[in-house]
């Protein structure tokens, strides 16, 4: 009895040296998925159920061991992640400070990813490659982006500070600074604040199929209104 008493003691220390351990060094992503997430009503709650926070967790001490090159280590430690969490980040990407994933599951990060600080990504998202290429095949993502649910970034391209990809869009050509991008494949939709009159800035289109049917459409509004 008194051996079993000693032996739940025991766990509740180490769980508090682990919370505890977490909170120092975590505290400033656990900080950011408080701010971006309204529904975080809690440091511990944050801690103990955020799905994103724990692939964060494994996904630094899976880089630490690729970084030392312990391929196999690290990667054996991204896949466990991947079945705890639902959340794919190869161990070689690149991610910067205050990272948060939201919801998480389906989450893919590819291995050649880099990923600047303060971004969020919801669930589904992919930061992908296109093809079988090797070397740099993943996107380059820039400070403060936010990726939305279900978007899928492909290639060795840059999405630039301050972007928004909104939910579902496909993603497959650089993207500026301070952009708004959605649809299939993904167009700007607002850029430095400013929404974009997509049938006058031919520069910046990233659709030409959608140009044409908004042009179209155009005209039928114009024939309607004869
Ligand atoms: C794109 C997004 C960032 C909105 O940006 P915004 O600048 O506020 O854009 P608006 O709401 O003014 O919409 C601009 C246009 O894009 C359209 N649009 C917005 N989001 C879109 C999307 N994901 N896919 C396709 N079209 C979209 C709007 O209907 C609107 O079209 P209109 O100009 O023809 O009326 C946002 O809609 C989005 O997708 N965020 C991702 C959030 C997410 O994944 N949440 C998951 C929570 S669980």
């Amino acid at each position: 009895m008194v051996c079993a008493i000693n032996i739940i003691i025991i766990l509740a220390i180490l769980v508090a040296v682990k919370l505890a351990l977490i909170s120092i060094f975590f505290y400033s992503d656990i900080r950011a998925a408080q701010k971006r997430d309204p529904a975080a009503k809690s440091f511990l709650e944050i801690i103990l159920l955020y799905q994103g926070l724990h692939a964060l967790i494994y996904y630094r001490i899976a880089n630490a061991l690729y970084r030392v090159h312990l391929f196999f280590l690290a990667r054996a430690l991204s896949q466990l992640a991947r079945l705890v969490t639902g959340i794919e980040i190869h161990p070689g990407a690149r991610i910067g400070k205050r990272f948060f994933v939201d919801h998480g599951m389906g989450v893919v990060i590819g291995e050649t990813t880099i990923i600047g600080d303060d971004v969020l990504l919801y669930q589904g998202a992919t930061l992908g490659g296109t093809g079988i290429v090797k070397g740099k095949r993943h996107p380059t993502i820039g400070n403060n982006v936010v990726i939305g649910a279900g978007a899928k970034v492909l290639g060795n391209i840059t999405i630039g500070d301050n972007s928004y990809i909104g939910a579902n869009a496909v993603v497959v050509k650089d993207v500026p600074a301070n952009s708004t991008v959605v649809g299939v494949p993904g167009r700007i939709t607002k850029q430095d604040g400013k929404k974009m009159d997509v049938s006058l800035d031919h520069a910046r289109i990233l659709d030409p199929i959608m140009q044409t049917i908004e042009e179209l459409q155009d005209r039928v509004k114009d024939l309607e209104k004869k």
